[in-house]
């Protein structure tokens, strides 16, 4: 069967036809999902019922993984989180834990690994275990709401730089900098990245924003703040949005060089459980 891309976003994000990931996936097909991510932002496998051996041998074909350090929400596996509203025995995850913490930050708009240099380029989410009415997960489509920008706002915004930081994401959520401990501040240092991003294959440009994203460098810092705030609200119109309602064994596969995303609240008791894996860009951006 012959990989298809069926576009199921307003602006962006598509359905993939044609791939059973259980039998792995070849380079020309590589290729082809590369171009898809490329064009649509986001790709949604349906009904692909994987193991962990399965998700580790196709996200190595997309560049090196991540090695997930995060002890908040490690897996055990050395590539993937465990996106999950339970422990691993099964217990429900305080809100008020490090663990629940970062549940609670990925309901802000956010790029995945924007506040590391470099940042992950690509990631994927699977779903293993779903509640009954499993929350959704928002994504926004950050080149069309560059391309909707006027001219002249364009040239203003292309060229500046921003700093994404752990921190400043964490403050939102309420934490302070005495909350870090001084190995963290040391191993977690804020980065630099541009605002207006160009595609690798496409050439298309995009804003390039985060939760981490803190202010301009070179200006002053409320100045940079509120534009960053105005950029995300900008960028995160219902129109520039798909919203992803999990299926089970549903694979989504996102570009997080010009698509932002966040989860939704869930309150359930039913748990809902994720496998999370990422490549890097291979250089700084
Ligand atoms: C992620 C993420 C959102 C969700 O996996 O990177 O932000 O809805 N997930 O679980
Ligand atoms: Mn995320």
């Amino acid at each position: 069967m012959t990989i298809a891309f069926d576009r199921i976003g307003k602006t962006f994000a598509a359905e993939v036809q044609g791939i059973d990931l259980r039998k792995g996936i070849d380079k020309a097909m590589v290729g082809t999902l590369e171009m898809g991510l490329a064009t649509h932002g986001v790709l949604v496998f349906r009904n692909q019922r994987i193991d962990d051996d399965a998700q580790q041998a196709f996200i190595e074909q997309f560049g090196p993984p991540v090695v997930t350090k995060l002890k908040e929400i490690a897996s055990g596996h050395p590539h993937f989180y465990d996106i999950s509203t339970v422990d691993s025995d099964g217990n429900p995850i305080p809100e008020d834990s490090a663990r629940g913490m970062y549940l609670l930050a990925n309901m802000l708009w956010h790029t995945d690994g924007s506040q590391n240099q470099p940042p992950i380029r690509v990631t994927a989410l699977h779903a293993r275990e779903l509640p009954p009415q499993p929350p959704p997960t928002e994504y926004a489509d950050m080149r069309s709401a560059w391309d909707d920008l006027p001219a002249s706002r364009q040239r203003e915004l292309d060229g500046l730089a921003v700093e994404h930081s752990i921190y400043w994401s964490r403050e939102k959520m309420g934490m302070k900098m005495s909350d870090f401990s001084a190995e963290t501040l040391n191993e977690r240092k804020p980065v630099q990245h541009p605002l207006v991003r160009r595609h690798a294959l496409t050439g298309r440009k995009s804003l390039y924003l985060a939760s981490h994203a803190s202010h301009v460098i070179g200006w002053p810092l409320e100045k940079g703040r509120a534009l960053i705030e105005e950029l995300t609200g900008h960028a995160t119109q219902r129109k520039y949005v798909y919203v992803q309602e999990w299926r089970d064994s549903d694979l989504v596969m996102w570009d997080d060089t010009w698509t932002m995303h966040r989860s939704t609240p869930y309150s359930g008791s039913h748990p809902r459980r994720m496998r999370w894996c990422g490549v890097r860009e291979l250089a700084p951006v």
